[in-house]
């Protein structure tokens, strides 16, 4: 829907139409993919999760994103109750959230996920798989439910593992597609499968994809090749970033050298799009003039979406004017409010993110519950926990 008011005027950028291969955007502003925990335990999407969705579409969203979803019944369920998108049960369980959106006249967007070694809960099999076996740093996040403690240690995926994963990341984007998304995201970022293979310390292989940056991105370039061919006629394309949800450290260690190679090298499988994701915040990096998201533009020529602390519309307005994304993807600002696009239309202050919003769990009961005991959306006393303030 097309937004109007004294915020439009003053932010005529965030608010003018945006396109991704066809898809045509009322604004520039897109709900940053949120694992909200809130499926089945068999993965299956409920009517619970339809209403939250439909809502940010109420709100004068541009574009949503899903929250990450799996692809398989094998190892890349990472989460108790994550939805599914493995087979024909889980797709359609999906319908109801693309018809609620699509009422509203919103494009939404699935991101496809493997969550690798990072494992915290998964329904259907034991263990989880990686480029090699290396226990990942840091510990299982509570507000995702599931374990505690240290995560286990991942075997080493084969080469035939590799080869159905990839098959499966195409299937999964199929499915999606069917059943009515108007675009598929794979997450490739954040720690999980994919960006394990990127990352220098999770990736001791011995074959061609370990080594160089050009072999260390194969992977990511064969999944984006799959859903490409698998989704031919809509948008696709592929979340990056530096940091993890286990390592908000972690910096590529070719600096600017290492993001020619990545963004150049995926765009050449005729993907439509790239998300970058810098929980830290938009900031020049590698010593160039440029955030990750603004090298993703300038070496690949695509529409990027720049995300990480851009729920000031201001800040959100000048990432663009300054040429570090096409699209601004907000995530918890946008839990915070869900009319997050409406109320800075009508120059209405949005409520902010308050951590309790995600707590004890980042699912909607728990959401429900904290608007429940907090109408005004801030609590009398504010409760504080550095991962959640950091995202996932
Ligand atoms: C509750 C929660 C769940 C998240 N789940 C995902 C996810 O499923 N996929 C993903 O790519 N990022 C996920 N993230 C990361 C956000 O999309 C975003 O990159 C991060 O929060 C930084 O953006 P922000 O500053 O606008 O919050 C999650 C963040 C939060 C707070």
């Amino acid at each position: 829907m097309t937004l109007s008011g004294p915020g439009v005027d003053t932010h005529p950028t965030l608010f003018s139409p945006g396109t991704l291969r066809g898809v045509a955007t009322a604004n520039r502003t897109v709900v940053s993919p949120m694992t909200r925990t809130s499926a089945t335990e068999e993965g299956i999407v409920t009517q619970q999760m339809a209403d939250y969705y439909a809502r940010y579409a109420r709100g004068g969203w541009g574009l949503i994103m899903t929250e990450g979803t799996y692809i398989d019944f094998m190892y890349s369920q990472g989460y108790t109750f994550q939805p599914g998108m493995a087979d024909e049960a889980q797709q359609e369980s999906w319908r109801k959230v693309v018809d609620a959106v699509h009422a509203e006249g919103v494009p939404i967007f699935m991101q496809i996920f493997h969550c690798g070694a990072i494992n915290q809960g998964n329904y259907w099999v034991e263990g989880s798989i990686a480029p090699s076996v290396v226990q990942p740093k840091g510990e299982q996040i509570p507000r995702y439910r599931g374990g505690a403690g240290g995560f286990q240690v991942p075997k080493e995926i084969s080469r035939d593992e590799m080869a159905e994963v990839v098959a499966c990341f195409g299937a999964a984007a199929r499915r999606a597609s069917e059943v009515g998304f108007d675009g598929v995201e794979v997450h490739g970022a954040n720690g999980y499968l994919p960006d394990q293979f990127l990352t220098v310390h999770t990736n001791l292989r011995d074959d061609e994809y370990n080594g160089p940056i050009e072999n260390r991105v194969r992977f990511h370039c064969d999944v984006m090749q799959a859903v490409r061919d698998a989704v031919p006629d809509k948008p696709v394309g592929v979340r990056i970033s530096q940091t993890k949800v286990n390592d908000f450290d972690y910096v590529w260690p070719g600096g600017d050298d290492d993001a020619k190679v990545v963004f150049s090298k995926l765009a050449e499988t005729g993907i439509d799009f790239f998300d970058c994701s810098a929980h830290l915040g938009v900031t020049p990096v590698f010593g160039t003039e440029h955030s990750l998201s603004g090298l993703a533009r300038k070496y690949s020529g695509l529409p990027v979406m720049a995300n990480g602390k851009l729920q000031d519309p201001d800040v959100a307005e000048q990432a663009l004017l300054d040429g570090e994304g096409d699209f601004v993807s907000i995530a918890k600002g946008a839990l915070a409010d869900y009319s997050w696009p409406r109320k800075i239309a009508a120059n209405e202050a949005p409520v902010p993110f308050n951590p309790g919003m995600i707590m004890p769990y980042a699912t909607l009961d728990c959401n429900e519950a904290f608007w429940a005991e907090n109408p005004s959306g801030i609590p009398k006393a504010a409760v504080v926990a550095r991962d959640v303030a950091e995202g996932a």
